[in-house]
């Protein structure tokens, strides 16, 4: 029976097209890797100053790669500096939030999807596919929690303060990547949950504290930001299940202003300082100077000044 022309072409093309439809389901296209990036990337890597100017909001963003060119070379997922960070050759390794880091299965993803060719894949629209939205800002006087404030850490200091951060060590051992750590007091408490005037870390981004934070300002945080940070340490920096913190007692802090004279004694930028017989004084600070403060907390939350030096 002589076989039809046109069945011929379909029996050739048949395993052909068998094999193509194996290949796109297993390969990887943009759209698989895409709630990875918004999940984990964009809130650093998007807005005004992304990290060495790498937007990692859109796929024409990423093809775009950094100041320093290609971050993905196409059918090169060793050579590809996404690949390297994710895995921690290049250091610091991404997400610089982490640990936790990516799963082997999703790092696997990305490196599938490089060999492949980078494909888009067809669910994406060619237009920029919906952002990361982080938790929406509370209008002023709203309940804060840890959720709204974690985004401007994780993009503005985490950075530098985080195990490593691009320093190295994070400075003076403080890291601004969790919860937990930014309420840490093993050294010394620098957020005192209900008192923005005696949390160092209030101090630092308003600049009464030097350097001021974040290190590599200006830009510093905008009003806004800053405004949110202490609404959040004053009604007790709670989670971001809303639990508030509890407040460390016996904890140190160590705190820099501007000393004035005030009240019964002396102030640091507002902060009354009560000085007794204990407190050690050198250096013999004026009104006007710029100071240390050291103390320690005590269970009302209130501040035993246990030493001031001028600085
Ligand atoms: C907390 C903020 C933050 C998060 C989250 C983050 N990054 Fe980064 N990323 C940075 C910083 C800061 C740098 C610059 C580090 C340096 O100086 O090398 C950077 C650098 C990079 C670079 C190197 C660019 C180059 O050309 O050298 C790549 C690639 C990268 N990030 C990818 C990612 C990916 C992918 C994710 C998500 C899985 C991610 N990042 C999540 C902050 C972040
Ligand atoms: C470019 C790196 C860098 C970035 C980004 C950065 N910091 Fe720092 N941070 C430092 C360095 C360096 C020090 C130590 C400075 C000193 O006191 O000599 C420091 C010190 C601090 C301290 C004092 C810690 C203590 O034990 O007293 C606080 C608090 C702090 N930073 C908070 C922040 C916050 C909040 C941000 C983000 C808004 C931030 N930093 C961003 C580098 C950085």
């Amino acid at each position: 029976m002589p076989v039809h022309p046109r069945h011929t072409l379909t029996i050739y093309l048949l395993p052909a097209l068998l094999a193509h439809a194996a290949a796109t389901a297993a390969e990887p296209t943009y759209s698989d890797i895409l709630p990875i990036l918004q999940s984990r990337c964009v809130f650093c890597h998007s807005g005004q100053l992304p990290p060495q100017d790498l937007h990692l909001d859109s796929l024409e963003h990423l093809l775009a790669g950094s100041q320093n060119g290609a971050i993905v070379q196409a059918g090169d997922p060793a050579g590809s500096e996404l690949i390297k960070r994710l895995k921690g050759i290049s250091q610091p390794r991404m997400p610089m939030s982490g640990p936790p880091y990516l799963s082997d299965a999703q790092i696997d993803l990305f490196e599938r999807w490089i060999a492949n060719g980078l494909k888009p894949g067809d669910a994406i629209p060619a237009q920029e596919p919906a952002g990361f939205s982080p938790a929406p800002s509370p209008q002023p006087g709203a309940a804060v929690n840890y959720s709204h404030v974690a985004a401007i850490f994780a993009r503005r200091c985490v950075t530098c303060h985080s195990q490593p951060g691009i320093l190295g060590a994070p400075p003076e051992g403080y890291v601004l990547s969790s919860y937990a750590t930014t309420l840490a007091t093993d050294e010394r408490a620098r957020v005192v949950p209900g008192s923005a005037e005696a949390s160092e870390l209030v101090r630092r981004i308003r600049g009464q504290a030097r350097p001021r934070m974040p290190y590599d300002g200006p830009p510093f945080l905008d009003d806004a930001e800053i405004a949110l940070i202490v609404d959040w340490i004053e009604q007790g920096a709670r989670d971001a299940q809303g639990i508030p913190a509890r407040i460390a007692h016996a904890s140190k802090v160590r705190l820099h202003g501007t000393l004035a004279a005030g009240g019964a004694g002396w102030q640091l930028d507002g902060l009354p300082l009560e000085i007794n017989a204990a407190t050690r004084v050198d250096d013999s600070p004026q009104p006007g100077d710029y100071v240390q403060v050291r103390g320690r907390l005590r269970p009302d939350g209130s501040l035993a000044v246990e030493r001031i030096r001028a600085r």
